[in-house]
């Protein structure tokens, strides 16, 4: 049963909350998390997470429609579980995803498994599990029916349609490796037959970072027009990609304008079709990425002929989204909000000079941010899609603790930070 949800409107836009000038989450001040918890830290707002997921679901009008959140985004138990709770089911990439979205209690028929170059290992153990896999390449179908005979697979297609934030975040088109091309339908066909599949499933997924609907609605139409040609199928899936405004200056997607034209594209398919199909998507980072923030502690403050540094005490090993593809992500004076601003490059405790999170396309950027002192507290906004996820324990630091706050104010650590012992567990 979805719980009670505060902030749940009309907008998408979320409202920035402080007290005394200082960040709060839900009614926290950062500042009391870092005394609870340490830092650096990452911290999630339950109510966020579930305000988009119902903001999400409205606005597809389509009544046979099924989101399934891509684990990827996140894996957090305590968030997967929110989002079983509101309804959602899993798009998982490994078998170890699968593994704990069935822990966690998703019905094996909520998780779709869409990995990549995957091994019958993996696949085998989905078999087991009932959960149904998504095969990318004509190879991996054929190695499926080799393994179950009459299995129900769904296939994905790679529709010659991309987009995304960045070049290494486009997964349509001939230049990426996903999916297998729309143009080869008999191949497929041709597959399935000799091993009596069933095929009951489309997929397509371009990209991610998508802030305006004209791509994702061509490939839409190349993928139904695959559909089309495949007789007995349940569902068509859309994959995920929906971008947010990680910048003041970006729009949002318009959301209703969105869910209406996909789901009037799906209802007129369905006619030509003769059946109506379930509408699957697979967003990741709508769902979690504006509930997650990292917190730091700047302790240092120097400066170049270029550029005034401040230092803190986290890193890319945390968040590596600016390192790895120039990712803005608003940064704020955690301590003092409001502020005579300075231009500052806010870097990071890792020994490489691209450990900076003021990064634009060109490289390392001055941000305009309310004066930092050492000892202030420093907000990564928009962290908690692809953050902890991509963490790693680069200069053997640890990864952060996760901290839930529940839409009443209440927070719980819902990952430990890692001990010394933690990373050393594994060596022999
Ligand atoms: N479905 C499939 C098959 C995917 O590969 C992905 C993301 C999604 C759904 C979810 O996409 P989303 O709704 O989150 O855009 N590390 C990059 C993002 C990589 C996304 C990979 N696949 C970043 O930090 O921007």
């Amino acid at each position: 049963m979805p719980l009670p949800c505060p902030l749940l409107s009309d907008s998408v836009s979320i409202e920035m909350d402080t007290q005394d000038n200082q960040l709060c989450f839900s009614g926290v001040k950062a500042q009391e998390l870092v005394e609870k918890y340490g830092s650096p830290l990452y911290v999630y707002e339950e109510s966020i997470i579930r305000k988009q997921y119902r903001e999400l679901v409205d606005q597809f009008l389509y009544p046979k429609f099924r989101v399934h959140y891509a684990v990827k985004a996140n894996y957090n138990p305590t968030i997967l579980k929110i989002l079983l709770e509101e309804g959602c089911g899993a798009d998982t990439v490994s078998d170890q995803e699968v593994r704990l979205c069935l822990d966690l209690g998703f019905p094996p028929e909520s998780i779709i498994f869409t990995g990549d170059n995957n091994t019958d290992e993996e696949m085998r153990y989905c078999l087991e599990k009932d959960v149904l896999i998504n095969v990318g390449s004509l190879s991996q179908l054929e190695r499926l029916g080799k393994l179950k005979e009459g299995a129900r697979v769904s296939v994905r297609i790679n529709p010659d349609v991309g987009a995304g934030h960045h070049s290494h975040c486009i997964t349509g088109g001939p230049k990426t490796k996903f999916g297998i091309y729309h143009d080869k339908i008999e191949q497929i066909q041709a597959i399935v037959k000799q091993y009596n599949l069933k095929l009951v499933g489309i997929h397509s997924h371009i990209g991610t970072g998508i802030m305006d609907s004209e791509k994702f609605i061509e490939a839409m139409d190349v993928t139904t027009g695959v559909a089309k040609k495949i007789e007995g199928l349940e569902f068509v899936d859309f994959g995920g990609g929906i971008g947010i405004p990680y910048r003041e200056s970006q729009s949002p997607l318009n959301l209703k304008d969105f869910g209406a034209k996909v789901s009037e594209h799906f209802t007129k398919f369905c006619a030509e079709y003769g059946n109506d199909l379930e509408l699957k998507i697979e967003p990741g980072r709508f769902l979690v990425c504006q509930a997650g923030t990292l917190i730091a502690q700047v302790n240092t403050l120097k400066e170049t002929p270029a550029h005034q540094f401040a230092g803190c005490n986290t890193g890319f090993n945390h968040l590596m989204r600016p390192m790895a593809y120039g990712s803005y992500h608003k940064i704020l004076n955690a301590s003092r909000v409001e502020g005579e601003k300075k231009a500052i490059v806010l870097c990071g405790n890792i020994c490489e000079s691209g450990d900076v999170f003021t990064q634009g396309s060109d490289g390392i950027e001055d941000r305009e941010v309310s004066a930092l002192e050492e000892g202030d507290l420093v907000a990564i906004l928009d962290a908690g899609a692809y953050g902890m996820s991509m963490s790693m324990q680069y200069n053997m630091r640890s990864r952060p603790p996760e901290v839930l706050v529940s839409p009443e104010g209440q927070t719980k650590l819902i990952r430990k930070k890692e001990s010394y012992e933690d990373i050393m567990s594994n060596f022999c």
